[in-house]
This record gives C-alpha cells, sequence and structure tokens, in this order.
C-alpha cells in the first residue's frame, strides 16, 4: 500500500503526475489555444486578454490559473507564451523559500517574458511581498547587508506577464489575487471534451479506436484530460500486447478492469471506502478514522484520496455525524438501498437516480 505524503499518486486514477509521467505529457500538450479542448469560457476570455495585448502592444496582463490538477493550467501557460510569442520562464512556489529567489529571477527577466509560478500559493511571505510590488509597479527593492545597515536598492524591472497557478486559490491571500488582471478557473471536463482531447491524443500517438472506444475511455477519467491521456497509453498497451489494430469499447473497458479503473473511473480504494460503507456499516454514518481503518487505509488517504471524487460523484456524503453512501453509491455496486437505511429517508429527496454519471462538475 503507499505511504507517505502524496499518497495515491502511483494509482492509475490519480490526478497528479510523476516526473516521467510530465515528460510523456509535454508531447501530448496543446501548443495553441485553437488547440486546447474545453474550458470555453476561460479560453474565449482569454483570448480576448491576448489579443488586446498585441494590439495595443504591450505584454498581457498577469493571470491566475486555478483548478485540480491535470486539467491544463501548466499547458496553458505555455500557449499564453507562445500567443503572445514571447519567451517562457518556469518556476514554482516550493522552490522560491527566500526573496533573493525571486529577486534572481525577476532581475533576469527580458521585455514581455512570461513568468510561470507553479503552485504560487506555496510561495514564502517575503518572496510574495517582493512579488507584489513586481507585479503592480515592475520594481524590486533589492536589500544589501543586514540589520541596522541594511539598504534598500530599487530595480526597475522590463514588463512582464505573471501567469501564476494554484490547486488551491483559496489560499491565495487577498492582495495577491487582487494583482491579477486575469484569473480563470478551470472545471472538470464534460465527457464529450474528453473524448476530444482523446481523439487528438490517439491521432498523435497513431491508435486507431472507434467512437465507442473513446467514450469509453472517457467514462472513466473523472472529468480529467490528464487521466484520460494515462488510460489511453494503458489501452494502448494492452492492444499492443493483444495484437489489436483497433480499439473498440469492449478491448477498452477489458484493458481498462484489468487497471481496475471501473466504469465510473473508480479505482480499488474508491470501491473499498464504498463497499465498507455499504456493507459493513449498513450505509453509515460512520466515523472517517472508523471507515478509513475497515478499508486498512490511512485517514488522510482516505479523506484526501478517495473521498473527493466520490463526494463530487454523489457517492459518498459528508455529514456531522459520519460519512454516509447516497443512494447512487448502492446502486454503482449493484445493490439495492436497504428499506431500512435511515440514509434513504434523508437523501432520496435529494439525489434519486445516478443519470448524473456526465455531470463531473
Ligand atoms: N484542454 C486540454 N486539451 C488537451 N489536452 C489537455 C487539456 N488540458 C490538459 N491536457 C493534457 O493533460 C495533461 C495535464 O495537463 P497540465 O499539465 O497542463 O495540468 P495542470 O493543471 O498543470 O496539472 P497540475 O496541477 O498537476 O500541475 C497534459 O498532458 C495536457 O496535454
Ligand atoms: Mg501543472
Amino acid at each position: 500500500m503507499s505511504q507517505g505524503p502524496g499518497r495515491g499518486d502511483d494509482r492509475v486514477i490519480s490526478a497528479g503526475a510523476d516526473t516521467e509521467e510530465r515528460e510523456i505529457e509535454a508531447a501530448l500538450r496543446p501548443r495553441n489555444l485553437h488547440d486546447f479542448v474545453g474550458q470555453r469560457r476561460v479560453r474565449d476570455q482569454l483570448s480576448l486578454v491576448l489579443e488586446a495585448a498585441r494590439l495595443r502592444g504591450r505584454s498581457a496582463d498577469h493571470v491566475l490559473l486555478s483548478g485540480p490538477p491535470g486539467l491544463g493550467k501548466t499547458t496553458l501557460s505555455m500557449i499564453i507564451a507562445a500567443e503572445m510569442n514571447a519567451p517562457l520562464r518556469i518556476s514554482s512556489g516550493p522552490a522560491i523559500q527566500h526573496a533573493g529567489d525571486l529577486a534572481a529571477i525577476l532581475s533576469s527577466l527580458t521585455e514581455g517574458e512570461v513568468l510561470f509560478l507553479d503552485e504560487i500559493h506555496r510561495m514564502s511571505r517575503p518572496a510574495e511581498e517582493m512579488l507584489y510590488m513586481a507585479m503592480e509597479d515592475f520594481r524590486v527593492d533589492i536589500v544589501v547587508g543586514k540589520g541596522a545597515g541594511a539598504t534598500a536598492i530599487p530595480l526597475e524591472l522590463p514588463p512582464f506577464t505573471l501567469v501564476g497557478a494554484t490547486t488551491r486559490a483559496g489560499l491565495l491571500p487577498g492582495p495577491l489575487r487582487d494583482r491579477f488582471g486575469f484569473t480563470g478557473h478551470l472545471e472538470f471536463y464534460g465527457s464529450d471534451e474528453l473524448e476530444l482531447v482523446l481523439r487528438r491524443s490517439a491521432a498523435m500517438l497513431d491508435m486507431q479506436l472507434n467512437s465507442a472506444a473513446f467514450s469509453e475511455i472517457a467514462s472513466r477519467s473523472r472529468g480529467t484530460p490528464r487521466i484520460a491521456n494515462r488510460l489511453l497509453r494503458r489501452v494502448r498497451d494492452w492492444a499492443l500486447v493483444k495484437g489489436l489494430e483497433q480499439v473498440d469499447a469492449r478491448a477498452s473497458s477489458n484493458a481498462l478492469d484489468m487497471y481496475e479503473v471501473d466504469s465510473r473511473g473508480l479505482d480499488r480504494l474508491d470501491r473499498g471506502v464504498l463497499e465498507a460503507l455499504c456493507l459493513k456499516f449498513g450505509g453509515g454514518p460512520v466515523g472517517l478514522s472508523t471507515l478509513a481503518i475497515a478499508v486498512g487505509e490511512e485517514t488522510e488517504t482516505v479523506e484526501e484520496v478517495a473521498e473527493p471524487y466520490l463526494v463530487r460523484e454523489g457517492l459518498l456524503g459528508r455529514t456531522p455525524r459520519g460519512r454516509i453512501a447516497m443512494p447512487a453509491a448502492w446502486k454503482h455496486l449493484g445493490l439495492s438501498v436497504p428499506k431500512d437505511s435511515p440514509v434513504l429517508g434523508a437523501w432520496s429527496l435529494i439525489d434519486g437516480d445516478d443519470d448524473s454519471k456526465d455531470e463531473v462538475n
């Protein structure tokens, strides 16, 4: 079982990616806004921001991109630089622990350059304060010396565009958020959009799939292009080993069943949680730690890795008295909701069916 920080990142349906995967992903990244699938609103707004900047002959406003892992924040930042025909500098919040680290980056920027700061919510406080001034006035104060003898030397910066990415917009301090001229929040993708992502990737990987195969994979991808692309690669492995030229829905579902990703994108951990909830605890309510013990996992793993998606899919509910199985959970496990379940009375009015499968938001 996985342990320690980053738990669950080895899951086939994890939305995160390790270094090796990020390299593979680089090849599948769309290079311009036109090829970027879905996120219509963000794309249209961003396209306007960039076009206006181009017409004015200026660098674009600072852009903040927020949203869950694997939805395209890094991809969009690269697209912004490409669309502005500007060089791109990449760094991240955790890499900038001292204000000096940031000063070194800022002072070496060239005019119009795009600076991408990933996980911007993890930057240190002093660096953050330096960033405020840099974003607003294109200026930083470089502090020389220590204590009473320290002096601040102001340094003018060339105009640049900061693109910040965060999975936790709520953690950004207000003053930082306010300094972005444009904020784009990325949403989970619908099945039709994921199919487009998959079609594009399949063409690049030189794979032959029929329409039903695309929709089969899309429905298991948890609204996330990164997961869709990963499942596609698993299907490709399967087809290669089985000697299949053309992949259909059945081959896709057989391949993904083997990796224990079910028809709704749940993996073994997710299903284990639902099964424990329904079969051992009669649908709950049951405390998180008890539930975790029942599935042999750490509380944090259940809470941070399995639950968000189960809650989003309307399979699991969090109540002050503990976790409960929603009617859709019973159905998904092929069980009927027990007539005497207190959950039924409380929840049947809210979620009576699971036809919301495609509504991944
Ligand atoms: N709209 C999209 N169209 C096509 N492919 C996409 C789209 N969004 C993301 N992808 C693909 O999904 C993968 C992950 O995207 P990306 O790295 O941009 O996610 P991210 O939001 O930066 O994730 P993280 O929060 O983990 O850094 C990339 O390989 C990219 O090609
Ligand atoms: Mg990223």
